[in-house]
């Protein structure tokens, strides 16, 4: 053995120790930053989704299936709605627990308006109206006054519906994302009528959406002049609010880009028919906008609200549309929220041709005060 042989086993211990120290080196780093990666990430998991600033809830919402979806739940505590639904005593029990137990627990708030309390359920609300269709009119203006005077500050939007409507709470905030609560917007599925007055036309009953600022003009404007509001009581509620808001609010139709339905005032199933639709049926005569008859092309993927429907078909709708997914198949998950609209867009929108064979020829006459034009944050 020469003297080479334990030189070479020196070196050898010494590349190995430099090899093991940068190898411990490096797998302390590398743990180091994965434990911080995990630690950040822990921490972005534990954040609470409900923010201080979020509205107190009338309705105990425990459900913790309620989204599964972060974007959702995040657009829950950004766009917050109050949902005021019309019923009346024969269904308080029948269908408003319906409501409550599908769409109605995704509003921030739910009011159920009647003319009667119900000690077993505290979300209804007893105004001073007679029961009935006649009364309508005066059971609408009083609601209007209550959130006025009650809820203005807890929310940004407000929507009145029916116990017999389903709406897709989700796909409404998506809509809504587009625009900003201090313009006066009145949004739904739009109609036009032979009235005076209602040249703008009116959102049909059911699910009807009106921004904060709308409901400020309606109260301190429209309530208190007779040119606007219809005094006598009525059971044409939704052309009345069409006409109270005509020129303070910009109408708007809820249909998407593609020019497809979202809002149902008469269901969805009709929309569905594959043959043409009968040109002498009222319908056709009053939506502001037509709509491709019989395909899919009919209606949005987004759909927002179906009338009509019985507490059943409520739960249906909810499994369907919740639950049922077909195996094997992806759902897109590269979903991106709209722009936001300038008010030049809103209007151009709100201006659009009509088609309806009732439409009334009329001049624009858009009423907006200054801090309802919306700007980019600086
Ligand atoms: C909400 O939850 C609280 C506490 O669990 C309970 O006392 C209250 O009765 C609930 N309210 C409703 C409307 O269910
Ligand atoms: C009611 O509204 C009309 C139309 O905007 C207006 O000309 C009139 O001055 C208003 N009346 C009152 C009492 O404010
Ligand atoms: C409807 O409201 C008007 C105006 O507030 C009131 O004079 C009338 O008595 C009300 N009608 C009913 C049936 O409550
Ligand atoms: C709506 O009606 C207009 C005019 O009749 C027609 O040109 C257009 O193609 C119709 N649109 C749809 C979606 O049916
Ligand atoms: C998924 O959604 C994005 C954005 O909305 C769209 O561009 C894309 O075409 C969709 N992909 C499929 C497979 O539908």
């Amino acid at each position: 053995m020469s003297i080479i042989a334990p030189l070479k086993k020196v070196q050898d211990v010494f590349y190995f120790l430099i090899g093991f120290l940068l190898g411990f080196l490096l797998f302390f780093l590398l743990t180091q930053n994965y434990h911080q990666l995990i630690k950040e990430n822990f921490k972005k998991k534990l954040v609470p989704r409900v923010t201080e600033t979020s509205v107190p809830q009338i309705t105990n919402i425990t459900s913790t299936d309620l989204y599964e979806h972060e974007l959702a739940d995040q657009l829950f505590n950004e766009i917050k709605i109050l949902c005021w639904v019309f019923t009346h005593p024969d269904n308080h029990k029948k269908k408003v627990p319906h409501v409550m137990k599908t769409w109605g627990r995704k509003c921030n708030k739910l009011l159920f308006i009647s003319t009667k309390e119900d000690e077993s359920n505290p979300n209804i609300i007893a105004l001073p109206v007679e029961n009935g269709r006649s009364h309508l009119w005066n059971k609408t203006k009083l609601t209007m006054k209550y959130v006025y005077e009650n809820h203005l500050n807890d929310v940004d939007w407000f929507m009145r519906a029916d116990d017999d409507n389903f709406m897709i709470m989700e796909n409404l905030r998506y809509l809504l994302y587009q625009f900003h609560p201090q313009t006066a917007l009145y949004i739904g599925c739009r109609f036009a009528i032979h009235f005076p007055k209602t040249e703008e036309g009116y959102m049909a009953g059911g699910g009807q959406i009106f921004s904060k600022k709308a409901i400020i003009k309606f109260n301190e404007i429209s309530l208190k002049n007779t040119s606007y509001c219809v005094p006598e009581d009525s059971e044409l509620d939704d052309v009345f609010v069409g006409r109270c808001l005509k020129d303070l609010a910009i109408f708007l139709d809820g249909r998407d880009e593609l020019n497809q339905m979202r809002f149902f005032p008469i269901g969805t199933e009709e929309h569905m028919k594959h043959e043409a639709i009968d040109p002498t049926f009222w319908y056709s005569q009053y939506l502001w906008r037509n709509f491709s008859q019989g395909g899919l092309d009919c209606c949005s993927d987004t759909f927002i609200e179906s009338h009509y429907a019985s507490p059943q078909e409520m739960h249906m709708l909810d499994y369907l549309i919740y639950n049922v997914h077909p195996f094997g198949l992806q759902k897109n998950l590269t979903e991106t929220l709209p722009r936001k609209l300038s008010i030049e867009e809103i209007i151009k929108r709100s201006d659009e041709k009509s088609f309806a064979a009732n439409y009334q020829e009329h001049r624009r006459n858009h009423q907006i005060d200054e801090d309802e034009k919306y700007r980019k944050k600086k």
